[in-house]
């Protein structure tokens, strides 16, 4: 092996580790993953300023805040084929409750684009964490494993 090829096997590995959802062999589980994690990413970008981890940003907020809806608002179509996976956290119920399962993330959508337009002080960060959280909790509390 040249270095050329050392450094190339470098970078792969390198990548690979930080893929998230290694293992995950289907694809559309790996695509509802992702949305997933993107939720995660944007909340958790709102949680560190409202833990005065980061400067407070409205503007970034409710970018966060829209991010989530729009991620939430791909959640039906993103589960409504039932493709498994080893490594997938879904329960099976979601496919015989779709209906409660896509109203539970309409209503994380329409919290998430309420706090899109209306994050402005600090002080709604709590609150929106609040919100944001306990939808994801009804949700994972049912439907995740
Ligand atoms: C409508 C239901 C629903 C809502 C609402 C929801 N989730 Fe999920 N979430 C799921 C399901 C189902 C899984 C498991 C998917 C799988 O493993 O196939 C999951 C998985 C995840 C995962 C793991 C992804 C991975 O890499 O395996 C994270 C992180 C996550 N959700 C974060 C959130 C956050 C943060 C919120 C709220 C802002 C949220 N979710 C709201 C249903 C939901």
């Amino acid at each position: 092996m040249n270095k050329r090829c050392i450094a190339a096997g470098v970078i792969l590995a390198t990548a690979t580790a930080a893929f998230a959802h290694q293992g995950v062999q289907n694809p559309a589980v790996k695509a509802r993953m992702d949305g997933m994690s993107a939720i995660a990413e944007n909340l958790k970008a709102i949680g560190m300023m409202a833990r005065g981890a980061t400067e407070f940003d409205a503007a970034k907020a409710r970018a966060a805040a829209a991010a989530i809806a729009t991620r939430a608002a791909a959640v039906p179509a993103l589960f409504e084929a039932n493709e498994s996976d080893p490594m997938s956290e879904a329960r099976p119920t979601i496919w015989t409750s779709f209906e409660d399962f896509s109203a539970k993330a309409s209503v994380l959508e329409g919290i998430a684009v309420g706090l899109s337009t209306s994050i402005a002080a600090p002080e709604d960060l709590g609150p929106a964490m609040g919100s944001l959280g306990a939808s994801c909790k009804s949700c994972h509390s049912v439907y995740r494993e």
